[in-house]
């Protein structure tokens, strides 16, 4: 296993490059399985989460692969509806199979997915909106099963308690996209990966109306062609570059953002102090106010809301800002598990319920810390760039999901990082907690 090493302090500047968005692309992923043609995917982050999608892919019989960098092609002629275990398990975002199967096969087997450290994460959404369109679902051995044989075009209200979904909106609009009459998803999800998927389906001849409203209408077809379709870039890793910048109080550059897409994230950072400035061709300059950053209450909520995946990384961030700050989950309530790291690093931070209380402005001292999921990561990362002394963090190949060359951009942004293999360590400072 690698480890990062961080040694903190210095203030990062420069310019960095945004990659395309994870969690845009696996879903495109899944929609390609929709026709029997070829797709060309550009500006697709080289992930492992990927890498595993693709994988799915080919043993649900596609031809998948790595044409260039950051160009998946697809040619999924002669498929066939198992998703392997296997591979399920180890990403959430393989649910996503189910409405492309269901669609073009009229029938899915997808294991269903694990558990998940950022809490509890069911599937019940996805699967009453297949129900409702008329589909049969059983639960054979952890399997789910659908049969799709007389799926019906519906008017469904897909919200849940927690709001919308994301990956069961894209589960609904791709099992819709090949059934015949309108189907309308009331309570949809709006965020910007979503629109973005339903702009690759609108390339493939699908006929979507309302993406980016929760009132999203499919007026299904008989047939889709394949597409060439290039991703958005990750607002969420544009958005954690932000953060890093703020931690050190440094100022940068980021290249290729669409700003739109950063929502109540933008006003959160504009209030505490962290102006962005939008300049020409996507680029957004972050400056530091000279009066200091002040503290923030942020209540992580669907999109256009505070993303509940830069919550860690914000709570690191308060961490160094004097004051009070106040983090609240609304959409994973127990999404809390970089807590009990930062505390090791000598943040006094406590949690009420679905609050996080953060008694900020003291000094972070560096120390070995565990990752515990992709987000948890990134926030442990930004700690260890503004703590005293060196910070080392362990199970990075969470961050290495869902961060394209994280490390290697901190480092152009002048951090101080290296990653390392885990037994170049003294051994009191390998795997803190086993
Ligand atoms: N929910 C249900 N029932 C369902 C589905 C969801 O109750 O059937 C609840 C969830 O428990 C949660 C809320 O609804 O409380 C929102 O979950 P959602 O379904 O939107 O999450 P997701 O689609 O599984 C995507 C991202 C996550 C991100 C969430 C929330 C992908 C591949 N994953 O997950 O990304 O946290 O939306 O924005 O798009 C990450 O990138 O680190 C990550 C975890």
């Amino acid at each position: 296993m690698e480890i990062l090493r961080i040694k903190g302090g210095n203030k990062i500047s420069g310019e960095v490059e945004v990659s395309g968005s994870k969690n845009a692309a696996l879903p495109q992923f899944a929609a390609a399985l929709l026709s029997d043609q070829e797709t060309i995917l550009e500006n697709v982050p080289d992930l492992s989460d990927i890498k595993f999608m693709g994988e799915i892919l080919s043993h649900v019989g596609a031809d998948v692969s790595n044409i260039g960098p950051g160009t998946w092609k697809i040619h999924p002629a002669n498929i066939q509806p198992n998703a392997p275990y296997e591979l399920v398990r180890k990403m959430r975002a393989s649910i996503c199979l189910l409405g492309p199967l269901v669609a073009r096969l009229k029938k899915a087997k997808v294991p269903m997915p694990g558990g998940c450290v950022i809490g509890h994460r069911p599937i019940d959404l996805h699967l009453h909106a297949l129900g409702e369109m008329g589909a049969t679902i059983t639960l054979n051995q952890g399997v789910v099963e659908v049969d799709g044989s007389k799926l019906i075009s519906k008017n469904i209200f897909i919200g849940g308690r927690h709001g919308s979904t994301v990956t069961g909106t894209a589960n609904a609009i791709m099992a819709a996209v090949l059934t015949p009459g309108q189907t309308t998803l009331d309570g949809a999800a709006c965020e910007p990966e979503i629109v973005d998927l339903c702009k690759m389906l609108g390339k493939m001849g699908a006929k979507i109306s309302g993406a980016g409203s929760h009132l999203i209408s499919i007026e299904g077809v008989e047939n889709l062609n394949g597409c060439n379709h290039r991703v958005i870039p990750d607002r969420i890793e544009a958005a954690t570059y932000i953060m890093a910048a703020a931690i050190t109080r440094g100022e940068i550059r980021v290249q290729g953002v669409q700003p739109q897409h950063l929502g109540a994230f933008s006003k959160v950072m504009n209030e505490s102090g962290v102006a962005l400035e939008v300049k020409e061709n996507n680029l957004l300059e972050v400056k530091m106010s000279p009066d200091g950053l002040s503290p923030f209450e942020i209540i992580t909520l669907p999109y256009p809301g505070f993303p509940t995946d830069l919550q860690a990384q914000a709570c690191a961030l308060a961490c160094t800002l004097p004051g009070l700050s106040i983090l609240t989950e609304r959409v994973y309530p127990s999404r809390f598990m970089h807590i009990p790291e930062l505390l090791r690093m000598g943040a006094e931070v406590s949690l009420e319920g679905a609050n996080a209380i953060v008694r900020g402005g003291k000094m972070l001292n560096g120390a070995p810390v565990m990752a515990s999921d992709l987000r948890a990561s990134a926030a442990l990362i930004l700690a260890g760039l503004a703590a005293e002394g060196e910070t080392w963090v362990h199970r990075i190949y969470h961050l290495d999901r869902g961060y394209e060359l994280f490390d290697q951009k901190l480092i152009k942004l002048g951090a101080e990082v290296e990653r390392l293999p885990e037994f170049a360590l003294p051994p009191a400072f390998r795997s803190p907690i086993e």
